[in-house]
């Protein structure tokens, strides 16, 4: 009887332990983790990756106000071979940018094919040198 009694008693007041306890679980908030949205795999265009380089934007605008467009364009070749071959040809050091920036000027062939490349006698070396820097950089 008095065994019954006590172990009733240890029974309340576990249960009465965990009880309180458990509520404390009740204030507790579950912190639910977003996942972080994963960016679609779009590659970037080059305008984008150098949107802040001065020689890149530079070079592009004098390109542009030539007529070099007229035979290359940056991912096809057309008449000329496209600016994205030939900066993968060409690693971008002094010395290729000067002999490259002397092609634009005085015109060259037989290195991407028959057609030659024609003189740009109106051109200084300067702005050239500034041209192919824009083409070199378009690789990624
Ligand atoms: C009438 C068409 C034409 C125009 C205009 C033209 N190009 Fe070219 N360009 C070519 C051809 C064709 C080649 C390939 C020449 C060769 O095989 O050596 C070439 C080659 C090049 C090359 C690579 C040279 C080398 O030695 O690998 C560069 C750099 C280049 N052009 C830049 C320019 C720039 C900058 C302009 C504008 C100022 C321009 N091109 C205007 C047709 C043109």
């Amino acid at each position: 009887m008095n065994i019954s009694k006590l172990a009733s008693a240890g029974a309340i007041a576990l249960a009465g332990f965990a009880y309180a306890c458990g509520g404390g679980s009740d204030t507790k908030t579950e912190t639910t983790s977003t996942p972080a949205a994963t960016a679609p795999e779009k590659e970037m265009s080059f305008d984008e990756m150098y949107k802040d380089n001065p020689a890149y934007l530079e070079g592009q605008t004098l390109v542009k106000g030539s007529d070099c467009m007229s035979c290359h364009m940056v991912e096809r070749k057309i008449v000329g071979p496209s600016y994205k071959d030939v900066a993968a040809k060409y690693e971008n050091t002094e010395e290729n940018i000067a002999t490259l920036a002397e092609h634009v000027v005085k015109g060259n062939s037989g290195v991407w094919g028959e057609v030659p490349m024609p003189a740009h006698p109106g051109l200084s070396e300067d702005d050239a040198k500034k041209m192919v820097k824009y083409i070199l950089l378009l690789k990624k």
